[in-house]
Order: C-alpha cells, then sequence, then structure tokens
C-alpha cells in the first residue's frame, strides 16, 4: 500500500514542475500509457493472490484516477499560463482612432457583393427570403428534376463542369445556374414560397463577354391562384427599385426555358451615348432576365400538385445588373482582383473604419 503512496507522491511531484504541455504530455505517456508504470502495475495483478488482488486493484485504481486528475488539472493551469503570456505581450489598443488621410489599405465592398445586398434589400420588401444551395450540384437538382432531361438538347447550352467520379457514384457538377435552389427547396418547404436564391454559378465559357465563374439570383414563388400579372408586377416594381426609375420601360418577350410555360425574357429600355448606358429612356431594347411560370413538371418532380398550386420563377445575372447600374464595361475587371480598380468601382460601408475622411 504505502508502496503505491510513494509512487503517487513521485508523480505529482513531476507533474507539479512541468512548465510545458510537451514535457506533460511526455510524463503521461511514461506513467499512464500502454507500457506506461501504472499499466504494468495493474498487468502485475495477475501473479498475486484473489485476496490481495482485491486490495491492490482497489489502490492501483485510486492511484490512476489521482494521476489523472493531476493531469488534467496540471493541464488547464498552463494552458491558461500561456494565455495569460499572450495576453500580455500581444497587446492591442482597440480604442485608438483610424489615422485619417490613410485610406489606402482599408477594405472596400465589391460591386457585385453590393449588387446581391441591394437585390436582396429590395425582396424582403417584398417578403422574400434568402436560399442557398451548393456550388456542387447533382444531375437531378440542375437538370433533370428541372425539365431538362438528359437527351434534352438545353442541356448543350450549358457548357457544364462535371466532376470525375470514379466509384460510379451519381455524377456530380458545378452548378450552371440557381434554378436548383428552387427544386431544393420545393423539396424540403412546403408552400407558399417566396425565395430568392443568390450564388456563384459556373459554366465551361471563357471570353470578354463571359467568365466561367459568375453569379445569378433565381427567385421562385409558389402559393394557390398566381397567375403571369402578379410575376409582371413584381418584376416591373423590383427593377424599378434597383435602377431607380420610375415608369421604366419594360417588356415581355416571349421565350423559351424547359423548367417554365410561359416563359418570358425581360428587357428594359434604354439609351447609348456614346459609351454610357442611360437606363430608362430611349429606344433600345436590353435583355436582363428570363422567368415564366413553374412548368406542371417541374411542381410534379418535386412532389406538388400542379392542379393546387401553381407559381412563376425568375433568373438574373448579377454580373450584368453591376454593370448597368454601375457604368462597369468590362466583365472581367470583376475578377481580376486590381486594388486599383476596387478603390475605384468599390463601396465604402456605411459604417465602419474604412468611412472616407475629409478634412477641413
Ligand atoms: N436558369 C436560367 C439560366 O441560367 C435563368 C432563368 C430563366 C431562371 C427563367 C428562371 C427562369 O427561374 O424562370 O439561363
Amino acid at each position: 500500500m504505502s508502496d503505491t503512496k510513494d509512487i503517487e507522491d513521485k508523480i505529482l511531484v513531476e507533474i507539479s514542475k512541468t512548465q510545458s504541455l510537451k514535457e506533460l504530455q511526455a510524463i503521461k505517456i511514461k506513467e499512464l500509457g500502454k507500457k506506461g508504470r501504472i499499466s504494468n502495475l495493474m498487468k502485475s495483478l495477475s501473479e498475486v493472490s484473489t485476496e490481495e488482488k482485491k486490495v491492490l486493484g482497489k489502490s492501483y485504481n485510486e492511484l490512476r484516477a489521482n494521476i489523472l486528475k493531476a493531469f488534467e488539472s496540471k493541464e488547464l493551469e498552463i494552458k491558461d499560463a500561456d494565455i495569460l503570456k499572450k495576453i500580455k505581450v500581444e497587446k492591442l489598443d482597440i480604442t485608438l482612432p483610424v489615422r485619417p488621410g490613410n485610406n489606402n489599405d482599408a477594405g472596400k465592398v465589391h460591386p457585385i457583393s453590393r449588387t446581391i445586398d441591394t437585390i436582396i434589400d429590395i425582396f424582403s420588401n417584398f417578403n422574400f427570403v434568402v436560399e442557398t444551395g451548393p456550388d456542387i450540384e447533382n444531375d437531378f437538382n440542375n437538370f433533370t428534376a428541372l425539365n431538362i432531361p438528359d437527351d434534352h438538347p438545353a442541356r448543350q447550352d450549358h457548357d457544364t463542369f462535371y466532376i470525375s467520379n470514379k466509384d460510379n457514384k451519381e455524377r456530380k457538377l458545378l452548378r450552371t445556374h440557381t434554378s436548383p435552389v428552387q427544386i431544393r427547396t420545393m423539396l424540403n418547404q412546403k408552400p407558399p414560397i417566396r425565395i430568392i436564391a443568390p450564388g456563384r454559378t459556373f459554366r465551361c465559357d471563357d471570353d470578354a463577354t463571359h467568365s466561367p465563374m459568375f453569379h445569378q439570383i433565381e427567385g421562385l414563388v409558389i402559393d394557390k391562384n398566381i397567375n403571369m400579372g402578379h410575376l409582371k408586377g413584381l418584376i416591373r416594381s423590383f427593377c424599378e427599385e434597383f435602377f431607380e426609375v420610375r415608369n421604366l420601360p419594360i417588356r415581355f418577350r416571349p421565350s423559351f426555358f424547359p423548367f417554365t410555360e410561359p416563359s418570358a425574357e425581360i428587357d428594359i429600355g434604354y439609351n447609348k451615348k456614346g459609351n454610357s448606358i442611360k437606363i430608362g429612356q430611349g429606344s433600345n431594347w436590353l435583355e436582363v432576365m428570363g422567368c415564366g411560370m413553374v412548368h406542371p413538371k417541374v411542381l410534379v418532380n418535386c412532389n406538388l400538385d400542379p392542379e393546387e398550386w401553381q407559381g412563376f420563377a425568375f433568373g438574373l445575372g448579377v454580373e450584368r445588373f453591376a454593370m448597368l447600374k454601375y457604368g462597369i464595361s468590362d466583365l472581367r475587371n470583376f475578377y481580376e482582383g486590381d486594388i486599383r480598380w476596387l478603390n475605384h468601382y468599390g463601396f465604402n460601408t456605411t459604417n465602419g473604419p474604412n468611412f472616407d475622411f475629409k478634412e477641413d
């Protein structure tokens, strides 16, 4: 018995002297590890009589429990001391004012983020909620459920990045549009549904007017007795808000999308003066988004009865909206990360340290 007490005292002294987690770990292995001292003591129990085993076993168990407790409290002690040391060394005065006139290093909000935020704001006022989906999608959500089966010619319009699949599992891809979020939402939520889904989309395309990664915002409304009039009213209000133009000239041109019937493309009126575009006047039309009434087959694919539920959907390209609103003429600038460009086209946050300081 007293042997056990001796051992315990020795180990406790050793533990109390340690200064680092590394040292502590080494002692822990030596004493408590599989081949450590206490495991060996436990093993030695097989060589003693049953009577002795009872007594010794109990004291070894107590020994192990006490040692373990000491290790744990020492570990906490070292960690606490480390943190205190760090706090002492790393002084950071968050009350220091920002240096005026030296704003070059301050971040700016990217026009794409700003455009997405503005669009979310507008639709929030129309009682829409934001939904998101993953960049990597399956074939069903991106195509099949949207009424674009395997052999459908519309698949060719989407130059899809497929993700190689060696294990012959379900084929994955980088989503070619944000429309799969419609499917995810209808499969997971009960109507009525009113969502917009902003996000990254991908197509194997790269030139002055196309980037392999771009952004879209998808909208979906599912309810009872929804018709095209609701769609037209909503889109008009949205475009007027976004472009800040009352009585914006807007037209719905018949079009085709496999997931809507009828489908339309939306054009807004503009005027061109030199290189700049003025939205809301003039006789030119600019295509800004696609829309339509959700195809009954899409509803059925999402387990909704088309006799009971109807709805509309729309999709827009964020880059195009940003270019039109902020007069940006080259798509590629968005992704080059040129800080001079961002300083010019980016936005200051409305509060926070990167407010422009104007000194009198
Ligand atoms: N997904 C379409 C595309 O990427 C855009 C779109 C058009 C979405 C019409 C819609 C819609 O929801 O109704 O080209």
